[in-house]
């Protein structure tokens, strides 16, 4: 097979998204459209990538600069897909082959319609190939117009006459190209249009001027060829990728119990026989176990949940760690860099901020346990806080295996409470408890015997 090169155009406006931010860097499902399409070019295994960036180019540089491989080009001004396309042309200089045109703002479309339309392209010989859809309410799609069956040109909906609206056949933005007369026909586009724009479906008119052979492709679900232009279109689409990582993972084994309020980011990887319950959202990198289940209200970001897990409602979890058969919520906060041992608890209204909370160890209430490092078998008695921050610098807090730590205790970061250590309740821990002992840091209570009777005689004369 031929070298495949992809080019991506993400140059234009986007005006209709009234937008300071350029089109292809809104998410859906989580990601940047964009990277939506280059996850689909990936498929390709093209042997170049090129991004047509114009407007907001250095955010979307910004975006992609990780990204191994890509070449940039940029069109400035903007005066058109098919000058877009044209401004490609030096990073694909002395390449040959086929080359794939994508949308920086049509996420849907599928690996395999792309390679599909490529077999496509090359088997029937073409110059050019264009992927269509035939869409009930076609929009303001361009349109494909056919003589005799054969594609003869495609009409953009603001130059179309009446009958040529009425035709459901749409342009999807999609095409192949053979590399060699590309460039050079590219320069013979005008802008004799509606938009005073160079417009690239022209080239298929003059390619079949020409007598060259141009072929069409019609995808199976017009759905995959939707472009976002506007807030509307985007969450459109950004439904229809929901439904496809849902249906996936359900696929899967795991039990959504409500697919249409359930949010599951592309990247997400959840295992067999975990339910979710209604209205979560599992973000970014996150990676849930097996036999684990997430209740309504709970938002995980970028995090590492075990099997056998408990999450009640109304938990924020962003980059943390949550281990085997642990137990969290309702209304616990678990900020970056924590750690919820395997069989610990964190219950109601429980902060945690980088720090580990050792297996089977417990905060079930009311606490806030920042920079600390908690061992085993641990009891965090309700409303201990550790005062982790002096107003300068944070410090450490370690509460060794097996202490318990008394209800609404302070602990004076830095400080350490040794191994089996009890803490009294209502204690203000300013230093290192040793292992085994018991540290009481409170007013000694004085009980003044018959006050209340005594004030009320003094008041009575
Ligand atoms: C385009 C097609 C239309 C097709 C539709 C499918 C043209 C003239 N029309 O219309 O036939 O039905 O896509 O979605 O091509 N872009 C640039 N530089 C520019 C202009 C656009 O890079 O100067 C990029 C945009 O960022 C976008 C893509 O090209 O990613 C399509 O541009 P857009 O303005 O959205 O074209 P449509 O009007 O949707
Ligand atoms: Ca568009």
């Amino acid at each position: 097979m031929s070298d495949t090169h992809v080019v991506i155009l993400a140059a234009g406006r986007g005006t209709r998204m009234r937008s300071a931010r350029p089109k292809v860097l809104h998410e859906a499902a989580g990601l940047p459209l964009i990277e939506h399409v280059l996850r689909a070019a990936e498929s390709l295994a093209p042997s170049t990538t090129v991004v047509v960036m114009g407007h907001g180019a250095p955010e979307v540089q910004r975006l992609l600069r990780k990204r191994s491989g890509l070449r940039f080009a940029l069109q400035e001004p903007q005066l058109g897909t098919g000058h877009a396309l044209l401004q490609a042309e030096p990073a694909l200089r002395a390449r040959s082959g086929t080359l794939v045109l994508l949308s920086g703002d049509v996420p849907l479309l599928r690996p395999e319609t792309l390679r599909d339309l490529r077999q496509h392209h090359q088997s029937a010989g073409a110059a050019a190939t264009v992927l269509t859809a035939i869409m009930d309410d076609p929009a303001e799609y361009g349109r494909i117009v056919r003589i005799g069956g054969m594609i003869s040109s495609i009409v953009e909906y603001r130059d179309a006459t009446e009958a040529e609206r009425g035709i459901r056949e749409i342009n999807s933005g999609i095409y192949v190209f053979d590399l060699a007369p590309l460039f050079a026909s590219l320069d013979q586009i005008g802008s004799r249009n509606a938009q005073r724009e160079y417009y690239l479906p022209d080239l298929v008119r003059i390619y079949r001027e020409r007598g060259m052979v141009v072929a069409t492709r019609t995808v199976g679900d017009p759905r995959e060829v939707a472009g976002v232009n506007s807030r509307k279109e985007l969450a459109e689409v950004t439904a229809v990728l929901r439904a496809r990582v849902n249906d996936e993972l359900m696929e899967s084994g795991v039990t959504i119990i409500d697919p249409a309020t359930t949010w599951i980011g592309a990247d997400v990887t959840v295992g067999a026989d975990t339910t979710i319950y209604p209205g979560v959202y599992l973000e970014g990198r996150t990676q849930i176990g097996s036999n684990t289940r997430i209740h309504s209200g709970v938002r995980i970001v970028d995090s590492v949940v075990g099997s056998g897990v408990t999450i009640n409602n109304f938990c924020v979890i962003a980059e943390s760690h949550v281990r085997d058969g642990a137990r969290i919520g309702p209304f616990a906060h678990l900020r970056p860099q924590s750690e919820v041992g395997p069989d610990a608890h964190v219950g109601n209204f429980v902060e945690l901020k980088k720090t580990t909370l050792g297996r089977g160890s417990k905060a079930n209430h009311l606490a806030y346990l920042g920079d600390a490092t908690i061992g085993e078998k641990v009891n965090v008695g309700a409303g201990t806080i550790t005062c982790n921050y002096d107003g300068v610098a944070k410090h450490p807090t370690v509460i060794e295996d097996g202490a318990f730590i008394g209800s609404d205790s302070q602990l004076i970061a830095p400080v350490r409470v040794g191994k089996g250590a009890y803490v009294a309740a209502g204690s203000s821990i300013t230093q290192d408890v040793p292992a085994d002992s018991l540290a009481i840091a409170r007013g000694t209570q004085v009980n003044k015997k018959d006050w209340v009777k005594k004030r009320s005689q003094k008041t009575d004369r």
